[in-house]
């Protein structure tokens, strides 16, 4: 875990209080929350219920075994199955480290995304980085995807029959990489990897699983939802540290 001047900026840009010991020196802010009752009062439970959840149905079709990261990445640059093929710019893969314990999922590429050809560069982007490394995960740690690798244009919600064509990417990319937890960011991605319609007020804060594999899975607001709500940072900082206490469950046990 970092500490420092450089975590405590990453604390600032997350909008979250850093707290003062009025005998000694600075804490971070996880340290004081932990020792600050209402705080606690306000966090996920301790012991979250976990709720297995099938295979989303949504899925039109397996890929078939892919062994093969270049294999796939070539798959999902080619793909032709749906409109977004049409106004894309470019396939948006995903990008970070393939032997990563940590999936992080988001819901398509934005302009920014669509131009660079990876996810989650613009502003929403650094927000999310900033998110990671409050958790003490640089973002060239972990692998970042999102439900679509197309851009929907004007940044429109996925259709249902996209992210049905899309899924099994991304069910391929969960295969090759067997992450140990998958943090999901925004309702779009968390309502299609559990195949509900549930709000995310509701899907927040207990422990879910998606896939064969039942990989552990959190869920958490959108950096770019939190950019235009800063009042909801505290709670994306309690789903933060939720994971990251379920990450050190898994790995400890
Ligand atoms: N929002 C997302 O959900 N994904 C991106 O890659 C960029 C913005």
């Amino acid at each position: 875990m970092q500490h420092g001047p450089l975590r405590n900026a990453y604390l600032d840009a997350l909008g979250i209080d850093r707290w003062v010991r009025r005998d000694g020196p600075a804490e971070t802010a996880i340290e004081a929350l932990a020792e600050t009752p209402a705080v606690i009062e306000a966090a996920p439970p301790a012991k979250p219920t976990a709720e297995a959840v099938p295979v989303p149905a949504r899925v039109r079709e397996p890929l078939g075994p892919i062994t093969d990261w270049g294999v796939l990445r070539e798959r999902v640059a080619s793909c032709t199955a749906c409109d977004l093929c049409k106004t894309r710019t470019q396939t948006v893969f995903g990008v970070g480290n393939t032997l990563a314990d940590w999936l992080i999922i988001g819901e398509a590429p934005g302009g920014e995304e669509d131009r660079q050809g990876e996810p989650f560069v613009g502003r929403a982007g650094q927000l999310l980085n900033a998110m990671l490394l409050a958790i003490g995960l640089p973002r060239e740690t972990v692998f970042i995807a999102n439900i679509l690798k197309c851009r929907p244009p004007g940044n429109r919600d996925p259709k249902p029959e996209e992210v049905s064509n899309c899924l099994p990417f991304l069910s391929a990319q969960i295969a090759l990489l067997k992450p140990k937890i998958i943090l999901a960011v925004g309702r779009i991605a968390a309502q299609n990897l559990l195949a509900t319609d549930a709000p995310l007020a509701r899907l927040r804060g207990k422990l879910h699983h998606f896939g064969e594999a039942n990989t552990p899975l959190v869920i958490t607001y959108h950096p770019a939802y939190l950019l235009r709500t800063p009042a909801d940072k505290r709670k994306a900082w309690d789903d933060l540290k939720f994971a990251r206490a379920t990450y050190q469950r898994l790995v400890t046990n």
